[in-house]
């Protein structure tokens, strides 16, 4: 049902996944994530910095899904970066996790004193077969411009936020001429925009939530997508957005809805 992305290594991840940053920490995330791969989600997104890489790691095992079924993502996080450090790090994901592979490793966010060098050791990562991809986070294009000359591989990846509120076409035009795939994260601008009357009235157009609404804009951004919830009810809501279409015009006009609405930092000040 929810469509694979080819990534530019050749692997595939599947372009709807559950995001699993939990500001709460009373929240139940095994059960979640048990909830999400039983309603059919297979991508997981977790990171160090969301400590609950354990809860991830044992949904995954109590799923009765094979490993090869999960593409789970994780993320070195901005204290444990530079070259030894994140090899350190991403061993410890590893045990977190209770896997001998990740699908995708990220640089959470450019720490600009060891950015380059946790790049290099995420490369070496890749090289010993322990990451099936690797990629970036909160990347933007002067980081990328600083990569260039250090890189022996392009990021299969770059996570940042993105919805209508916080779109900077620049960065996605310059990410996929550059076969860097889109990750999208706070799809839902964490229910800030839930009553902009624009985006209501889109949802009543076409019988769906505002929440799906936004979800399916990230789609057709050719975006990957990773709404979080922790509720059945609302993981169920957030993967069925496969059976409408927004329209071209509709898309235009929510392409202009840019006020840059942040759930995070601006990449901008790193
Ligand atoms: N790389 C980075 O720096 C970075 C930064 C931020 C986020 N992320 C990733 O992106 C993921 C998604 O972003 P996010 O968690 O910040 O925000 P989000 O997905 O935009 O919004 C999540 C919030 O919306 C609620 N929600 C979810 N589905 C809903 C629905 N159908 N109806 C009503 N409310 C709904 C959730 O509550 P319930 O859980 O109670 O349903 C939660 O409070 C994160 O979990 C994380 O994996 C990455």
């Amino acid at each position: 049902m929810i469509p694979l992305i080819t990534l530019n290594n050749g692997i595939t991840m599947p372009q709807l996944g559950l995001g699993i940053y939990d500001p709460q920490p009373d929240q139940d995330i095994k059960q979640a994530v048990l909830w999400a791969f039983e309603l059919g989600y297979r991508l997981v997104d977790t990171a160090a910095a969301y400590k609950n890489e354990r809860e991830v790691g044992q949904a995954m095992r109590a799923s009765g899904l094979s490993r090869e079924e999960i593409f789970v993502t994780t993320k070195v996080q901005n204290g444990d970066q530079g070259f030894e450090p994140t090899l350190r790090a991403f061993e410890e994901s590893l045990r977190q996790l209770n896997t001998d592979y990740v699908d995708l490793y990220l640089i959470h966010w450019p720490v600009k004193e060891h950015r380059l060098a946790t790049w290099k050791a995420l490369e070496k990562i890749y090289a010993e077969g322990k990451a099936r991809a690797i990629g970036v986070s909160n990347y933007y294009i002067p980081h990328f411009e600083e990569l260039w000359p250090e890189a022996e591989i392009i990021p299969a990846v770059n996570q940042f936020e993105l919805s209508p509120y916080c779109y900077l076409p620049e960065q996605l035009a310059y990410c996929r001429q550059r076969g860097i795939q889109v990750e999208g994260y706070a799809p839902l601008v964490r229910g800030l925009k839930a009553n902009d009357p624009r985006l209501v009235q889109l949802a009543e157009k076409y019988g769906k939530s505002t929440f799906q609404v936004l979800i399916r804009w990230s789609l057709q951004q050719s975006a990957i997508t990773i709404p979080k919830s922790v509720s059945k009810s609302r993981l169920a809501a957030n993967i069925d957005v496969f059976d409408f279409t927004l329209s071209t015009e509709d898309m235009a006009e929510m392409n202009t809805w840019h006020d840059n609405t942040r759930v995070a930092d601006d990449p901008t000040e790193y």
